[in-house]
């Protein structure tokens, strides 16, 4: 094990990185001495012009740097077709520049005009349930649709004619959170016509779509692509074809990237290189695919850790919810382009959520410091003002209705910007990551497809793909594992860990991948549901997840899930765990160790989790999900101490801790414990203390 550790630290060290090429690239627009930038949104459209030069002269004042206009307003922008009127955005744009505020203007696709709808029905969104979306809200207008990309084209063009070469616009934003939002998939005619397209291209012929889709079964066999439909639940008695489901999946997620890819384009025939060009997916719940925007210059995700989903931790946990609740966002979107923003904020109560909690006094400022930690170059606060009227009238903003009195959040936010000031006034980028953290970099091996597949066929209501995903994250971080989200493509080698959890579709060139980076040294950890099925989500013509006996000389015999309220048991290191979600019964090669075997049901001593070596490497294949996650997630630490020769603290339960260019952030997630914070003596604390109470959050550097 020794020697491996010291060829880890070899190859660590000799590998350049994807992630930092692409992120000195970024260098230009944010410096490291810059720390982060913190800025708002604003909605001049919705407030009084005579109210617009206090209002930025107030951002001003409480120290926000720049502002962020325009991606509702195409009504204000193009009031007919074909007349244009930027007066109102002039005027907003130099009152922001007036008080030093630089401005991120939107493309403004998300919010079409009344006359377009009205015009141009052929536009419209068409809902699962076959109801035509109508003017109203937003987002009713499909990207599939020819004559829409034609006049979102147009009003772009004009923006960037006219702002492209301006220095006070700092970048742009297009669209917003791209998504259809309720009616997230689009059945309209446009988009049938667009998806029998995207397959032709795909298959050339209707044979490979049949033999791809498997439509021998139940004589679902298509004669011409033109007889295509678009899977819908709602006209079918028995469940859509998996594999037309799974492809009509992935046709939305490459519209939707297609579509601000698009957008990308037409600003860039007039915009300066000065200026960047971003999307704001949602961080979470994401219906599409943010990795297929790898054309635009960085990624931004939003996020609303409280509107009634948060559990948390303690009493009141559910004001805070769990770090990975915009953890796992900002390290998912960091590792698209190696940087990433938050372009919404959470500021406070929001109005959309299940229910709508006060967030835990701190928790603003404590997700500020998460995203600061995990290497966000900017945060933007959704919103300035709480609105008077819409849609979001319970929405807070940074300041009340009246325009003037600061919200909670607030004040959060004028603290925490006061406090990053003075950070930056002493702080010195480090060159490296400190060796400690290097050695357990980890890759989380990720692709949607694998999500869209096992969602639509689960097997057990209990299991959910993204929160299996979660879970490992969360496991990693508990270890303080750095860790990037990887594709495929991606260089596995400064990674001295992989992990893929639950990555059902693989094929030959990915598991030949996996061999030799683990044959190299490398210490690959997959979880259940691996490489059950190739691309095409058929199984394979062999032993069930042969990919895996392949790879890793494992059969698996076969799964079980249990009923809701029955749980198994595991055991591991001589403790028992319970499971309910989903068990592989294994039969691993003589030279493998079994980790973890079950201890009751009829397959009682099978083995569940199994570890073997390979090469300079190891491959660990954890068949189980736990109740808990505590099983998996003691392995792992066993592992890691393994391969670095220190076995790594586990975090107790909500402490959060990241570093950031020689900056170390301790951040307390517990909405009723205090959390102590592991700081070396000789280290600087440069902000709060190593005591932390809820949402308390200590800087330092060592
Ligand atoms: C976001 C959306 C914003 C605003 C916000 C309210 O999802 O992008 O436009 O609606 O929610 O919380």
């Amino acid at each position: 094990m020794k020697q491996i550790r010291i060829l880890f630290f070899h190859s660590i060290l000799a590998f350049s990185t994807l992630f930092s090429v692409n992120g000195q690239s970024l260098e230009k627009w944010f410096p490291k001495e810059d720390l982060m930038k913190i800025g708002v949104y604003y909605y001049p459209e919705q407030w009084p012009e005579k109210q617009w030069s206090r209002d930025f002269q107030n951002m001003a004042k409480q120290g926000f740097q720049f502002t962020h206009i325009g991606e509702f307003a195409w009504t204000f922008m193009e009031p007919e077709e074909g007349k244009f009127d930027f007066k109102w955005l002039d005027e907003a744009i130099n009152l922001a520049s007036k008080n030093g505020l630089k401005v991120i203007l939107c493309t403004p696709s998300a919010a079409p005009p009344v006359w377009l709808s009205e015009k141009y029905p052929e536009t419209l969104v068409q809902n699962v349930e076959g109801t035509t979306m109508v003017h109203g809200s937003r987002t009713h207008c499909s990207w599939s649709s020819p004559k829409y990309r034609e006049l979102v084209e147009k009003v772009d063009q004009e923006l960037a004619k006219r702002y492209g070469k301006d220095k006070r616009i700092w970048g742009w934003q297009i669209d917003n959170e791209p998504s259809h939002y309720s009616a997230e998939y689009d059945y309209s005619a446009p988009t049938k016509a667009r998806f029998i397209e995207w397959l032709k291209v795909k298959y050339s012929t209707i044979d490979k779509l049949n033999e791809s889709w498997g439509t021998s079964f139940w004589s679902i066999r298509y004669q011409n692509f033109e007889q295509i439909r678009i899977p819908n639940s709602r006209e079918l008695p028995q469940p859509a074809n998996p594999h037309a489901v799974l492809d009509y999946r992935r046709f939305t997620a490459a519209e939707c990237a297609g579509f601000v890819s698009f957008q990308a384009k037409t600003l860039r025939k007039f915009v300066s290189d000065e200026q960047w060009i971003t999307t704001n997916y949602m961080g979470s719940h994401n219906p599409n695919d943010p990795f297929l925007n790898k054309d635009l210059d960085f990624l931004t995700l939003t996020s609303y850790p409280v509107a009634g989903f948060a559990v948390g931790f303690g009493n009141e946990g559910f004001r805070i919810n769990e770090p990975s609740a915009l953890g796992q966002p900002l390290d998912y979107f960091r590792s698209i382009k190696g940087k990433t923003g938050v372009m919404e904020l959470q500021p406070g109560q929001v109005n959309w959520g299940r229910y709508n909690p006060q967030p835990f006094p701190g928790a603003v400022r404590l997700w500020l410091y998460q995203s600061f930690g995990a290497g966000s170059a900017f945060v933007c606060a959704y919103r300035y003002r709480q609105p008077r009227f819409g849609g979001e009238q319970y929405h807070y903003g940074m300041v009340g209705p009246d325009g003037v009195t600061p919200s909670p959040g607030g004040l959060e936010y004028q603290q925490t910007i006061k406090e990053m000031a003075e950070l930056k006034k002493s702080f010195k980028p480090a060159k490296e990551m400190p060796l400690r953290l290097k050695s357990m970099k980890t890759g989380i091996l990720f692709k949607k497809d694998n999500i869209w597949d096992m969602n639509y066929q689960r097997q057990t209501s209990q299991w959910n793909p993204n929160l299996h995903v979660t879970k490992y994250y969360e496991a990693l971080r508990a270890l303080q594992a750095p860790v990037d989200f990887l594709e495929e493509s991606s260089d596995f080698s400064e990674y001295p860990f992989l992990v893929a959890p639950a990555y059902q579709l693989v094929d030959q060139k990915l598991i030949s991948k996996l061999t030799k980076y683990v044959q190299k040294g490398g210490n690959l950890i997959l979880s259940c549901r691996f490489g059950q099925k190739d691309n095409n989500a058929q199984l394979w013509e062999g032993p069930f997840q042969e990919p895996l006996k392949k790879l890793a000389g494992i059969q698996v015999k076969f799964f079980d899930v249990l009923p809701d309220d029955k749980y198994g048991k595991v055991t591991y290191g001589g403790r028992n765990f319970e499971w309910n979600n989903w068990g592989e019964v294994l039969e691993p090669e003589t030279t493998s160790t079994v980790l973890a075997t079950y201890i009751d049901q009829y397959y009682k001593k099978g083995a569940a989790a199994v570890e073997k070596k390979l090469g300079k490497g190891t491959i660990t294949y954890i068949g189980v999900e736990t109740e808990s996650f505590k099983m998996e997630r003691e392995l792992m630490k066993t592992l890691y101490g393994k391969v670095t020769g220190k076995t790594p603290d586990e975090l107790a339960e909500g402490l959060e801790v990241s570093y950031r260019d020689g900056l170390w952030v301790g951040m307390n997630f517990h909405s009723t414990e205090n959390r102590t914070v592991n700081i070396p003596s000789s280290a600087k604390i440069l902000l709060g203390e190593r005591e932390l109470k809820p949402c308390g959050v200590v800087v330092w550097t060592e």
